[in-house]
């Protein structure tokens, strides 16, 4: 209940992302792996407030929170957007290669853990949004690409309370990730509980 009072209470996504939204659901019947509006809001705010001007996003689905981001971003600010699946990709296209999008995202296909190394940018942001069972090598990735005064932002955190209660293989190693960011000297961070659980971390 308190979910949707918020969700109520946040700013609404844009026509173009409604009408991405709408699309992916009516192409793939599902549209829950989506960030959310108050997660997509959230990264809007940080990009506006922080100045951030370059963005690595590693798991991309059909485009919502690469679409929110770009529209946060300044005219010359780009995000760099991670993808394994094709039919995701295939929805994602057309909505990238319109006029407001193109200049502002770059869909890199295939496999984030072969395909973030390769990238020769550093990034202000880095938002790990893709499976979990890898959170914690991307995180490494991330934190290798991550300018000075630059954050990452993870996704799913709380896995639907399976990371508090390890009910779920997934749910470990969200936890496991979680105590490692913690543990971590060279970092602070922020968890919030919204939607699935936000972190934010940044370099000391
Ligand atoms: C939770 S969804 C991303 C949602 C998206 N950030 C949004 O808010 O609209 C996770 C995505 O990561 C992709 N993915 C999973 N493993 C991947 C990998 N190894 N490399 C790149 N993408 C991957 C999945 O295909 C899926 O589309």
């Amino acid at each position: 209940m308190a979910e949707s009072y918020s969700e109520n209470f946040t700013t609404e996504e844009s026509e173009m992302v409604q009408k991405l939204m709408k699309k992916s659901e009516e192409e793939l019947n599902y549209i829950d792996t989506i960030c959310g509006r108050q997660v997509g809001m959230l990264l809007k705010m940080l990009i506006k407030i922080g100045g951030i001007k370059k963005i690595l996003e590693i798991g991309t689905f059909t485009g919502y929170s690469a679409m929110m981001m770009a529209e946060a971003l300044p005219e010359d600010g780009h995000i760099t957007t991670c993808e394994i699946n094709e039919r995701f990709i295939e929805i994602a296209k057309p909505f990238f290669d319109r006029e407001e999008y193109q200049h502002k995202i770059t869909l890199i296909e295939g496999d984030a853990r072969e395909t973030v190394p390769s990238t020769k940018s550093t990034f202000d942001l880095v938002f790990i949004d893709a499976d979990k069972a890898n959170y914690l090598h991307y995180y490494e990735l991330a934190k290798a690409k991550l300018n000075p005064n630059g954050i990452i932002v993870i996704d799913n955190t709380l896995w639907g309370g399976e990371a508090i209660d390890h009910s779920s293989e997934k749910g470990e190693i969200i936890d496991e990730l979680n105590r490692k960011i913690t543990d971590d000297d060279t970092t602070e961070q922020v968890m919030l509980p919204v939607n699935d659980g936000i972190t934010i971390v940044r370099l000391k």
